[in-house]
């Protein structure tokens, strides 16, 4: 989650039993940066390192949770216009996974054709698959469902054809706070690829349904926004 998630959240949260962990989102190149300046100025939360900088941050953070936790899995969530930046971030020691945001919908980002406008680039195979040859960890690719005008599995299984080893999906459903379960479950019988299903997790019921519907993994984020996590996760 942009400008929460930092190594002191993600470590304080890890003995509520989470095996995977997300730094970020990073904005990595210039025109994604200059976009978190913009979003900051009117004021919501965003992490904002300069270009040159902001891979060493990465990597401290990544190596600040490998020291107290070094068999948890720590994955950087990133946002860049074109896939050098993120290949070269994913060469950072210790990442095991890289996550191309393909998900944010904030307006300055999408005004610079990323985050979820990617869904719409006629080139996102070609991206995602650059990153997947160059890349030194394994690449996710985080989705939101439902967005207007993107048939969600034909885009799931482009992310699956671009080699990709993840597909985090937010299975977001504009009218409710609940997930597309119906969506979830197509996109998990329709694919090969790990589905790393997301949206309104917050009981262990909730879990439940959504492995139900044939995810590999699961992600939380606003159920575990406080700090705390009052269900349990570790019974999963
Ligand atoms: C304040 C906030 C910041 C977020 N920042 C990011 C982000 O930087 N990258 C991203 O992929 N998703 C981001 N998300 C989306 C969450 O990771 C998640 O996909 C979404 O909230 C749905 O899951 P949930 O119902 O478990 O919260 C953010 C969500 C919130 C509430």
């Amino acid at each position: 989650m942009a400008g929460i998630t930092d190594a002191k959240f993600l470590t304080s949260v890890i003995p509520y039993g989470f095996d995977v962990v997300t730094l970020g989102g990073y904005s990595l190149d210039e025109k994604t940066i200059e976009a978190s300046q913009k979003i900051i100025e009117r004021g919501r939360k965003e992490f904002h390192f300069p270009k040159d900088e902001i891979i060493p941050h990465i990597e401290s953070e990544v190596n600040s949770i490998k020291k107290d936790y070094p068999d948890v899995r720590v994955s950087a969530n990133v946002r860049s216009t074109n896939p050098e930046p993120i290949i070269e971030t994913s060469k950072i020691e210790k990442l095991d996974i890289i996550e191309i945001n393909c998900h944010c919908r904030q307006d300055e980002i999408i005004a610079i054709g990323c985050g979820q406008e990617m869904l719409k680039r006629p080139d996102l195979s070609d991206y995602i698959s650059q990153i997947v040859d160059a890349a030194k960890s394994e690449v996710s690719v985080k989705i939101r469902a439902n967005v207007r005008g993107i048939d969600t599995l034909e885009i799931a299984q482009k992310i699956e054809d671009a080699g990709a080893d993840y597909l985090h999906l937010d299975a977001m459903d504009p009218n409710v706070f609940d997930a597309d379960w119906k969506l979830l479950e197509k996109v998990c019988n329709n694919t090969n690829i790990k589905v790393i299903g997301n949206n309104s997790i917050d009981s262990a019921e909730k879990i439940k349904t959504m492995y139900d519907c044939g995810v590999y993994g699961l992600s939380i984020a606003r159920g575990v926004i406080s700090g705390s996590l009052n269900f349990n996760i570790s019974d999963f």
